[in-house]
């Protein structure tokens, strides 16, 4: 079994198109959904679905755990993916060593453009708007100690050029992000990623 955590701040959308995907799978299972949000609305989806969910605190908080704590709990549960989804904490570098090419973050733009410290949400569509791009995306990364950095693993560009809104982008764009995210996690699972000359490959 292919074990994924899903960490979300929001209102879930991109966990439920995993949860969908996965739910009567035999090899891929969502284990737990993660938030920095005490009651997020993925928490609601995570509930529909029966998912157990966690609390995570860079520090200590009642009721969250530390990030150091969540570390073990994923090592002894042999989690095999951290898939950020809508999450909008930086995740600490200590976790971020511990597993390496092991998380990866859906960002909802074409990186490496409109990405970086600040840009999440409707604030990513806000800027792609104002530039005036035809063309923006989904982009799936591996997560490294900066914002939006790690090496892309998929990317998917959604024409935008009847868009009249930053809203009218965000609603484009999340319905690629729906289809190219468990895609995406289905093909690691299936161990189809090589690294070749620095670029991942998907085979
Ligand atoms: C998604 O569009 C995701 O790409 C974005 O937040 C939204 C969450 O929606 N993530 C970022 O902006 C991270 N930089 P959801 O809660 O409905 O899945």
């Amino acid at each position: 079994m292919f074990k994924i955590v899903v960490f979300a701040s929001g209102s879930g959308s991109n966990l439920r198109s995993l949860l969908n995907e996965f739910d009567k799978s035999k090899d891929i299972r969502v284990d737990f959904v993660i938030s920095d949000k005490i009651h997020p609305g993925a928490f609601d989806v995570a509930a529909e679905y029966s998912v157990p969910v966690l609390n995570v605190a860079e520090t200590g908080k009642p009721g969250f755990l530390t990030y150091d704590a969540l570390a073990s709990v994923f090592t002894e549960k042999n989690i095999n993916l951290i898939v950020l989804a809508g999450f909008l904490k930086k995740i600490p570098d200590s976790f971020v060593r511990t597993f390496r090419s092991r998380i990866i973050n859906i960002h909802p733009a074409l990186l490496p453009g409109f990405g970086g410290a600040g840009m999440y949400g409707i604030r990513v569509h806000r800027a792609v708007f104002e530039s005036g791009v035809k063309i923006s995306g989904a982009t799936i990364h591996f997560v490294d100690e900066y914002y939006d950095h790690g090496k892309i693993i998929a990317q998917a560009a959604v024409d935008i050029k009847d868009a009249l809104s930053p809203e009218d982008i965000a609603g484009l764009v999340l319905k690629t992000e729906h289809k190219l995210l468990p895609e995406t996690v289905r093909k690691i699972a299936a161990g189809k990623l090589k690294e070749i000359d620095n670029r991942i490959i998907i085979l």
